[in-house]
């Protein structure tokens, strides 16, 4: 049974197959068509996905959509009566919502397909069912509690749920304009983040701030009742979904949230690229703790209602790892899955699922242990992209490739480490990434240099053999998709300085060789030489979607000033580039070319 699920006008635009209850291949539409966060219709990502599983899309016998406009109806045309001025606003979304709803004919035209040749049956699910389902239904578990938190979607902001089985049961929602991910956006802005997908980087600046606006940002936002209310007096009126706009073109546009009352409270906002102050640093401190505080609060609540160890979480806001982290210490859960599509290309995969398992009824066999579900390409095509772009390539045996890799990481080189299926989510996992020493001082200055130009605040992220997880952190939770932020172990700061936050943690990758065996035999070569078993690890990408073909990550090669490419089994080494060459490595044996 084939099942195409869709994320569709809404930000992160995407697609997932699913091939009788198994995730074949998943990807989102920037990767595709080159342009970050894209909201518009994934006709890329639908066919890439067909083009997977070699089928046509007459052979999809059902479309799921992780969005159902005539969810939480009643609640919208409540907040509609209660704030006359956004009536018009609203009708005009709701149009043009549901000009969008005609999935059959939006996919003929994407496709180029009759209309009439397709059979497949249309599901629409609410946003944050099928966020929830994107975890619970790629967990191992057959119980769950299931929490679900972003922005909004479906004009909720966060869902609660019992999951068992091929259940999912909804037991809370709260609705706009109460939004823990929208408090974020709104700080975010209000410090000069005035991007889409910019909360990260708040994140990151939050542990150089101190804690002075705790009790401000409390006035903001409080814990209630198990769940959390706003002051909407801080926020420009929310809730018809205003607060992001997806343009005609698939542009995904921020509106300003903060009314003038925070300027009362914090002064002017900061200008974007203007200097951070200390002002700056300790209202994104102030941020993190108190959304901290409210996730655990909720997480908590749930708990007393559904009292399990096990706790899907999904929705934009589960991609805060700092919060994910921490859980383990502040509420009873004792193990999460975050699937690393978190966000809202996850809800292609949560779409599907749950129309294969809790509307078909179909049985629970799949679990979703990697993230490598995107494109493949093979040696010839990588060969010719290195051919046209007239670069030289050594093409290496696996070993020697993986030693002379760890060679030159070893001695300070930048690498862009280029191989099998593009991940699914956010996180470059070892297939379309950038590898460096973890362990030198100066390697954040580096990358940022020549490579990435990211702010001086962010941190670079470790990917660790998971064997040797509880000897470098305090937690031992594996973390597979990058999704959580742990304090590394005071004996190990200084061995790990390139990758060591500020305040001491790590977002780690734990890397096991059953899930990624060519990148773990790469970090293996490299705690050989070192005796560290650990890599940093940033996403293969300047300013741009990361790379997802050998001639993205070519070109990405040769504009910026990484040292060495591994792609595919072909080496390439820029000519200035020094290493202290393997004393082990046989170079007879190397194919030339
Ligand atoms: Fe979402």
């Amino acid at each position: 049974m084939l099942i195409l699920g869709l994320n569709i006008f809404h930000a992160d635009a995407s697609a997932a197959i699913v091939l009788d209850g198994e995730v074949k291949f998943a990807i989102a539409e920037e990767r595709l068509n080159r342009r970050k966060h894209f909201g518009g219709f994934p006709a890329l990502a639908a066919r890439a996905c067909l083009d997977a599983v070699g089928a046509k899309i007459s052979d999809v016998e059902h479309v799921a959509v992780g969005q159902d406009t005539h969810a939480n109806l009643a609640k919208k045309l409540e907040y509609a009566l209660l704030n006359p001025t956004k009536i018009l606003n609203f009708i005009h979304l709701r149009e043009r919502k549901v000009a969008m709803r005609d999935v059959r004919l939006l996919l003929s035209k994407a496709l180029e397909v009759d209309s009439r040749e397709l059979r497949f049956r249309e599901h629409h699910l609410e946003h944050h069912v099928a966020h929830i389902a994107s975890a619970y239904f790629c967990s191992p578990w057959e119980k769950a509690a299931g929490f679900s938190y972003d922005g909004s979607g479906d004009f909720v902001s966060t869902m609660m749920a019992r999951c068992q089985g091929n259940a999912i049961e909804v037991l809370e929602r709260v609705f706009l304009p109460h939004s823990l991910g929208s408090l974020y956006t709104m700080i975010c802005e209000f410090i000069g983040y005035t991007k889409y997908g910019d909360e990260g980087k708040v994140m990151g600046l939050a542990p150089y701030g101190e804690d002075r606006y705790c009790n401000e940002i409390s006035k903001i936002v409080a814990p209630k009742n198990g769940t959390f209310q706003l002051d909407l007096g801080y926020f420009k009126p929310l809730g018809s979904n205003q607060g992001m706009q997806v343009l005609a073109d698939g542009t995904v546009r921020l509106a300003r949230h903060f009314s003038d009352r925070m300027e009362k409270l914090f002064g002017d906002p900061r200008k974007p690229h203007a200097e951070i102050t200390q002002r700056d640093m300790d209202l994104a401190f102030a941020l993190q703790s108190r959304f901290e505080e409210v996730f655990f609060h909720s997480l908590k609540h749930l708990h007393e209602r559904v009292p399990v160890d096990d706790l899907a979480i999904a929705g934009g806001c589960a991609l805060n790892s700092v919060a994910n982290g921490k859980l383990f210490e502040h509420t009873p859960f004792r193990q999460t899955y975050i699937q690393p599509a978190a966000g809202d290309e996850g809800l292609a995969i949560g779409a599907a699922l749950h129309t294969y398992h809790s509307v078909l009824k179909q049985p629970r066999r799949h679990r979703l242990r990697h993230s490598y579900l995107g494109p493949e390409f093979s040696e010839s095509r990588i060969q010719s992209a290195l051919q046209s772009a007239g670069l030289p390539f050594r093409k290496l045996h696996r070993t020697e490739l993986l030693e002379e890799v760890a060679e030159h990481i070893s001695a300070g080189n930048v690498v862009g480490w280029f191989q099998g299926r593009m991940e699914w989510g956010p996180r470059a996992l070892g297939n379309r990434s950038i590898v460096a020493h973890p362990g030198r001082s100066d390697m954040k200055d580096i990358l940022n240099a020549r490579i990435k130009h990211r702010e001086w605040f962010r941190p670079f992220a470790p990917s660790i053999l998971g064997e040797y997880q509880h000897e470098y952190f305090e937690h031992d939770h594996a973390s597979p998709f990058m999704l959580h932020v742990y304090k590394i172990r005071p004996e190990k700061r200084k061995l790990l300085c390139a990758v060591n936050h500020v305040d001491d943690t790590g977002r780690l990758q734990t890397v096991t060789r059953e899930e990624n065996p060519m990148y773990y035999d790469l970090i293996s070569a490299f705690h050989r030489r070192t005796g560290l078993p650990v890599l940093l690890n940033t996403s293969f990408n300047e300013n741009e979607p990361i790379v997802c073909t050998p001639e993205e990550a070519i070109d990405c090669f040769q504009r910026t000033r990484m040292d060495v490419l591994g792609i595919g089994p072909f080496l390439i080494v820029k000519p200035d580039t020094q290493v202290d060459m393997i004393a082990t490595s046989s170079r007879t044996k190397k194919e030339i070319i």
